[in-house]
């Protein structure tokens, strides 16, 4: 007889045996996070003489070329699995002239990355319009005010050649145009890369939790918004229709962004395509973590690990985020 009065134990099924010491629940956890599934977003900016802070993102800044190679080495330090770079121009025009310029400031980045990292980490490039256009909006417009599909399309196409021959090891179209799988992959084969792999936002929603991320890159639209092109928070069907077809175009990864409102997306996504996916913690994501952080009304290292254990339980393979080196310093 025990207390409980019965012959045996009660009751029978106890998973709380399992959870006894960080020993056992360490044996037992059915999702890891490596430093290797982290991919660290980076700014680089053309003509400033020192890092800009991004208020909006505490810890995190419009790099000079120089800071950004020592931010690279960091995270390469720190077993990062690789960095998209982002660049932000002196000049913007109509059509986002300075994106494909082969001096353009993501080119010469690119250039110092693969020198300095790119056999340690993945030096990927984001490829859009919107911090070059002066409008803001990820391709050039229609007279009506819409981005013209068709035209972004040979645009970007020259961006990724244009990316690619600076040493992007791969290139991430972020502009939700129809067709831009297709497009790039063409544009990259025609110009000798065709072992360029290109990692597609696939499903990319139209989401506030982009906000911080405009600061940071100076691309917000200066009239409407992304609605045209980006996808409506609603739709969960149209998602996995976007990932079809941009694997059907030749998207050799695809992604799901935002992350966290979106982890129904990752899991679905996640279950059904046949290419590695990725998902990123956006701009809005961190800052909501690192304001409440510092308000004190959350452990912030404690969010962070669970957030990004989230995303790897979504079963996204690879996590953008801003938070890549350090993270990947806690999990060592
Ligand atoms: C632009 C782009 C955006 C982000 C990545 N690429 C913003 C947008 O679409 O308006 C967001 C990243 C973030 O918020 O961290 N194509
Ligand atoms: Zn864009």
């Amino acid at each position: 007889m025990n207390t409980t009065g019965h012959e045996a134990a009660f009751p029978v099924a106890r998973p709380r045996r399992l959870r006894r010491g960080p020993a056992l629940r360490r044996l037992v956890a059915e999702t890891r996070v490596a430093p290797e599934n982290l991919v660290l977003p980076m700014f680089v900016k053309e003509g400033i003489p020192e890092p800009v802070a991004i208020s909006s993102m505490p810890g995190q800044f419009q790099h000079t070329r120089d800071s950004l190679r020592r931010a690279a080495h960091e995270a390469a330090e720190a077993g990062v699995g690789g960095v998209m770079l982002f660049g932000i121009p002196a000049r913007k025009d109509e059509r986002g002239s300075a994106a494909d310029d082969p001096h353009g400031i993501v080119q010469e980045a690119l250039r110092d990355l693969a020198k300095d990292v790119g056999d340690a980490l993945v030096v990927m490039a984001d490829l859009c319009l919107c911090e070059y256009t002066s409008h803001g909006h990820c391709g050039p417009l229609e007279a009506n005010g819409h981005v013209d599909n068709d035209l972004t399309l040979e645009r970007y196409a020259a961006i990724a050649a244009a990316q690619a021959e600076a040493g992007a090891a791969v290139v991430a179209p972020s502009g939700m145009m129809d067709g831009q799988v297709a497009a790039i992959r063409a544009g990259l084969d025609r110009a000798g890369y065709a072992q360029v792999p290109i990692l597609a936002y696939a499903a990319k929603y139209a989401s506030s939790f982009y906000g911080p991320f405009r600061e940071a890159a100076e691309g917000a639209p200066r009239f409407g918004d992304r609605s045209g092109y980006q996808q409506d928070p609603a739709n969960v069907r149209e998602a996995l229709r976007e990932v079809a077809l941009d694997v059907a175009e030749g998207a050799d990864m695809v992604m799901v962004k935002p992350g966290l409102a979106y982890l129904d997306i990752v899991a679905k996504v996640a279950e059904t395509s046949p290419v590695p996916v990725s998902a990123y913690q956006v701009s809005g994501e961190y800052a909501m973590i690192e304001a409440a952080a510092e308000r004190g009304w959350i452990d912030r290292e404690r969010a962070i690990l669970e957030t990004l254990t989230s995303y790897r339980r979504a079963g996204a393979e690879q996590v953008l985020t801003y938070w890549a080196t350090e993270a990947a310093r806690l999990l060592r």
